[in-house]
């Protein structure tokens, strides 16, 4: 709602691209209160782009002649010029993007750029200009997507023989490869970029031609705008095409999504660097100090990755509850879905760039994983499966086990520490080869089939999402 322009005020009717019914000035605060120029300058781009298209296709139909079509064409690039050196005053007092631009394209040709908004509408300009706005963002997101996921398929890869204790209610259970980790979080974020290309169908997809509502009595081409601006398909009906915004707020529902998947990690981060976990160093370059205790490396970023999904979260709620009351077809209340969608894209943008680049980056600290994967007992589950193999069943084992770790507990011993005498008085069938299956080694090379994380599956994975990125 900020001033944009110093320019005065152009209060008064006869200025306004729409000031012929009105007789008295617009109410000076009503201008700054419903302006939206302030923010949606930012699809300068995409509603030039659109207006050239829109251009051409009424030059097509035979509407504009080709001077008139040249005339525009130049005059709005020129504006973008303008726009891109810091040379485009913005004014308030023609709202939106959409109207300083084409007041401006008026001011420059003269009365054809007067002819540039026939059989088109703001309510479908708009919609079209957020649909091609948010599909170059989507590109832009997947893009940092992918990057990511190359980052940690290549930890993965210099990480599969690295043990770490796998965890289930933040207690040590089973002891599991570090780079079997890492994909784990490939697989969310894959799923998160499937998301991405399907909500991008639904996006690619033009409004253009819907006019206000209710379509055009001019004999528009609509096919010819549509592939002059790359959209696979065109909306079937008017009033949907200017209506709704379900293609935005699933755009921020895949982006809370991979937000959600962003903050899960984030946390791990931030206990994985804490000195009571201490299993990986994120690189100075991704952590600041404390103004007061110098001994301190914070994880920031992770943790302003987990603080900034509540903003996304917000976004999606915000979208949702914009839409709910509003009967057919636009209304200004669809105004207020940009700022939210803006955030959105700017802040997952910026998380996904920044884990990206913070991936080469952290240093694992294998020794202490390894030490804490043998402090908590997480080869328990083996020396059950192994006395089942012997023939216990396994509530019996269980028993056996849990009896064995009481012991541990007391004395201090991990069930690998104890000698072959000291397990036999919970079961004599436990024999030498036990010790096979108490080493953290063995324990993971053991869980081997497809989705384990014995190393030599895990290298198999990763042959196979080598070959997803190729593909
Ligand atoms: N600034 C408006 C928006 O963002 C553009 C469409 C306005 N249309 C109208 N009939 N007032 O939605």
């Amino acid at each position: 709602m900020s001033e944009t322009s110093n320019k005065p005020s152009k209060n008064n009717p006869a200025d306004k691209l729409w000031g012929g019914r009105f007789t008295a000035p617009t109410n000076e605060f009503v201008e700054v209160f419903t302006a939206s120029v302030g923010f949606d300058q930012r699809m300068y781009k995409q509603d030039i782009t659109g207006s050239i298209a829109h251009a051409r296709m009424l030059e097509h139909i035979g509407v504009l002649t080709a001077d008139e079509c040249k005339a525009i064409i130049t005059g709005l690039n020129d504006i973008m010029i303008d726009i891109e050196s810091g040379q485009f005053a913005w004014s308030t007092a023609l709202e939106d993007v959409h109207m300083n631009i084409e007041a401006r394209l008026t001011d420059r040709i003269g009365v054809t750029g007067k002819k540039l908004h026939t059989g088109r509408s703001r309510n479908d300009q708009v919609a079209t200009d957020i649909r091609l706005y948010l599909r170059d963002e989507v590109d832009a997101i997947d893009a940092e997507l992918k990057r990511l996921l190359e980052g940690l398929v290549s930890l993965a890869t210099r990480e599969v023989d690295t043990i770490m204790p796998g965890f289930t209610h933040l207690q040590t259970a089973q002891p599991v490869s570090f780079g079997h980790h890492m994909l784990a979080w490939c697989e969310m974020l894959i799923r998160d970029r499937e998301r991405l290309v399907d909500c991008r169908k639904r996006i690619n997809v033009m409004p253009l031609g819907s006019a206000a509502l209710a379509g055009t009595t001019y004999p528009i081409d609509r096919e010819f705008t549509a592939r002059e601006l790359g959209f696979d398909g065109i909306c079937e009906n008017s009033l949907d095409g200017v209506s709704d915004r379900d293609f935005a707020i699933e755009l921020v529902s895949v982006s809370s999504l991979i937000m959600m998947h962003l903050s899960r990690f984030s946390e791990e981060l931030v206990l994985w660097s804490s000195a009571q976990f201490d299993f990986v160093d994120l690189g100075d370059s991704f952590c600041t100090g404390s103004s007061i205790m110098p001994q301190k490396k914070n994880p920031d970023v992770p943790e302003l990755v987990r603080g900034k999904t509540g903003r996304i979260y917000g976004h999606l709620m915000s979208l949702l509850t914009l839409m709910k009351g509003q009967p057919l077809a636009y209304n200004k209340d669809n105004q207020e879905d940009k700022e939210p969608l803006f955030d959105t894209v700017d802040n997952l943008k910026g998380c996904l760039r920044l884990y990206a680049d913070m991936m080469p980056q952290i240093e694992v600290k294998k020794e202490k994983m390894y030490a804490a994967a043998r402090s908590g007992f997480s080869t328990a589950t083996d020396l059950a499966d192994y006395l089942v193999r012997k023939g216990m069943p396994f509530r019996d084992a269980h028993e056996v086990v849990g009896k064995s770790v009481g012991y541990g507990v007391e004395t201090g011993k991990d069930l690998s520490d104890m000698s072959l005498d000291e397990l036999k008085v919970f079961s004599d069938i436990i024999e030498q080869d036990v010790f096979d299956v108490l080493t953290l080694e063995g324990s993971v090379a053991a869980r081997n089939h497809r989705g384990g994380t014995a190393p030599e599956q895990v290298r198999k994975q990763i042959e196979r999402l080598k070959k997803y990125f190729k593909g």
